[in-house]
């Protein structure tokens, strides 16, 4: 046993999934202090094969004792399952969120008065401890509740605290769906590597390993990114040519517009939720 809270697990999808595997491995909690439920069997089935954990189909199984209850749910499953946990957990048990758009004031309206809420935005890296987490909370939450959300955070990566609620949402359009942007970005560089006739294997390898390389150096410079592309642009050379039909295309207008969308959706799941 650690001194870490019992952790309860609602959702063991694939976020339930890295923060579980994050909070074992890290030593911060035994298999022994984390329940999982979920609906599906043979995911609970996993959990308990796989994690060592207890598991079950039913969410008012697994909170009893707990002193940390981690919601990774979908948002419109909020409502149904805060109806179910309500009279089930204490009103100081600690609730961990990591819903797109649902906003403390949802959550604590279908809880207990004052129940301590902290609502993070974390991302998919978080699978192999590279994640980004951005989160908040109630001013119900104690100084080692914070703790105790900070040490699930970081255990999946780095973590930020903020201290409006509206940050969420505009980190859930950065750091929760940029993996995505990411993606789509190399399978885009990837796809025209093939189509000027490199091998696929070759362009997956040559922009895997571009995209690694770019992203650590520019944590590593203390230069903004501009200066960093500044210096691979020669007068009249081939990223010169790049960068303008880049331009040309609308790119930044595109990555704006993207990411508005997606503060947009948070915020409108948030209302729906
Ligand atoms: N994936 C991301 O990139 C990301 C990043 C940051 C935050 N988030 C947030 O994290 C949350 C989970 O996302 P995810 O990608 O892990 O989704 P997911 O893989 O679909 O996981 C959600 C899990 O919850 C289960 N579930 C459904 N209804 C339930 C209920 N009433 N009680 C208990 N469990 C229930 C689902 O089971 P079934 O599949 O059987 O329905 C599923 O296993 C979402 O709110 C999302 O906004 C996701």
């Amino acid at each position: 046993m650690t001194d870490f809270p019992n952790t309860a697990l609602i959702g063991g999808g694939i976020m339930g999934e890295a923060i579980s595997r994050a909070l074992l491995s890290a030593g911060v909690l035994t298999p022994a202090q984390l329940a999982v439920s979920d609906p599906l069997p043979t995911r609970c089935e996993f959990f308990t094969r796989e994690l060592g954990a207890r598991a079950s189909t039913r969410n008012v199984d697994v909170v009893g004792g707990a002193g940390l209850i981690i919601l990774s749910i979908k948002p419109q499953n909020a409502r149904e399952v805060a109806r179910e946990l309500r009279d089930v957990i204490a009103p100081d048990t600690l609730i961990l969120s990591i819903m797109a758009g649902v906003s403390v004031q949802a959550l604590s309206s279908a809880l207990h008065d004052g129940q301590p809420i902290v609502r993070a935005m974390p991302n998919t890296p978080a699978q192999i401890g590279m994640g980004m987490s951005v989160w908040t909370c109630t001013s119900s939450v104690s100084a080692t509740q914070r703790e105790h959300a900070r040490k699930v955070l970081s255990v999946m990566g780095e973590e930020i605290y903020a201290d409006h609620e509206d940050y969420l949402d505009m980190a859930t359009a950065l750091n929760g769906s940029g993996p995505a942007y990411v993606f789509l970005f190399m399978e885009a560089l990837i796809d025209a590597g093939v189509h000027m006739g490199l091998p696929r294997h070759m362009a997956e390898k040559l922009v895997t390993q571009t995209v690694r390389g770019s992203v650590e150096f520019a944590g590593r410079s203390r230069q903004h990114p501009a200066q960093l592309r500044n210096a691979v642009t020669s007068s009249g050379g081939t990223t010169a040519a790049a960068l303008y039909q880049l331009e040309k295309g609308g790119l930044r207008t595109v990555i704006s517009r993207a990411v508005w969308a997606a503060y947009l959706r948070s915020a409108e799941l948030g209302k729906k939720a």
